[in-house]
């Protein structure tokens, strides 16, 4: 398959991505939570829950998986990537070694992972991956994000995203502006307006085919501790304004992270962005908590009731998949789940 028409499968019309590529320590923070210890049997137990739903087929495009699951067996003996293949989704995988101290700047990050990473897309490819992630994170302060942290992320997204190509998968490309802080929403703009240019300028001079790419950007909004509360009418019209500026036109997917807000702010703010989608984008979610919240929840309750996890996240996986379509609606949220 052509990486343009990957990608196209992995932001299809009504559909999304699953970002199920927590690392081992974030799962071991996320399962605490619930009160489940993590082992690997219950990683799995989790992720094949959710892979093997019946949701997947309808509302699922792509799922990122992480190292350690990409590797793992289901117990039924099929792999994981197969799983997600036999429900009509695209396997993917995390392939950076995440966001490391940035030499220079107090608290700034720099995303690590590319020495031997063509080897690694190598073996990667043969274990069924056929798209990929690599997550820069910039953080909002007074004197940040810098541009050292802007240059040197956009320039490590680039060179990542040239080898992904080289290995015949679709790189996603996602430049992070955190919600942290109490930023108000024209100074998240701002911000991402000058990542999203500094990452276009570094793709361009290594050569990417912004046509077989999938951006993951974060949405236009205020920091979780800003006093001044804005609209999501508002989130939409700002969101689609800063990427029709800023992102080519020839990129044809656009799968925003969720990123701390609620599932259902994550629901609402992206169909209010659809409704009105007046570009060529297929825009839609690539969400790891918005999806996967309440059903971890689920799962923390009793480990064993499947079907009712699996409820939990196809009406998640369902209103997310309306939103990309701009159907969604707040009364179809109390749509029962069983
Ligand atoms: P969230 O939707 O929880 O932000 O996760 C998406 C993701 O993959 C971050 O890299």
């Amino acid at each position: 398959m052509k990486l343009e028409d990957i990608a196209k499968k992995m932001c299809a019309k009504g559909k999304g991505i699953l970002a199920a590529d927590e690392s081992t320590g974030t799962m071991d923070k996320r399962l605490k939570s619930v009160n489940v210890e993590s082992t690997e049997k219950n990683r799995l137990t989790f992720r094949q829950t959710l892979f093997s739903s019946a949701a997947m087929k309808n509302y699922i495009g792509g799922v990122i998986l992480f190292d350690e699951t990409i590797r793992q067996k289901t117990t039924d003996g099929i792999s994981v990537p197969d799983l997600i293949l036999k429900n009509d989704s695209v396997p993917g995988i995390k392939v950076d070694k995440g966001a490391k101290k940035l030499a220079g700047s107090f608290e700034e990050t720099i995303t690590e992972g590319l020495d031997g990473l063509r080897e690694r897309l190598k073996e990667y490819y043969e274990l069924g991956a056929r798209f990929t992630k690599w997550r820069a994170v910039y953080k909002i302060g007074n004197k940040y994000p810098s541009s050292q942290s802007i240059k040197s992320n956009a320039h490590a997204l680039a060179r990542y995203a040239a080898l992904v190509q080289e290995s015949n998968m679709v790189p996603i490309v996602e430049p992070e502006v955190l919600m942290d802080g109490s930023h108000d929403i024209n100074k998240c703009y701002e911000v991402t307006t000058n990542v999203l240019n500094e990452c276009y300028n570094e793709l361009e001079i290594h050569k990417v085919s912004l046509k077989g790419t999938v951006l993951k950007p974060n949405m236009i909004i205020p920091g979780s501790d800003c006093k001044k509360k804005v609209s999501s009418e508002e989130i939409a019209k700002k969101t689609l304004d800063c990427l029709k500026k800023n992102v080519p036109s020839e990129v044809p997917g656009i799968a925003f992270l969720s990123g701390g807000q609620s599932e259902i702010e994550a629901s609402k703010n992206l169909n209010e962005i659809n409704k009105i989608n007046d570009t060529n984008f297929l825009i839609t979610f690539s969400y790891g908590r918005g999806l996967q919240a309440s059903a971890l929840k689920a799962f923390g309750e009793d480990l064993d009731n499947t079907k009712k996890i699996q409820n939990v996240f196809a009406h998640r996986a369902k209103m997310n998949g309306l939103s990309s379509k701009g159907e969604w609606s707040e009364n179809l949220e109390k749509e029962a789940v069983a």
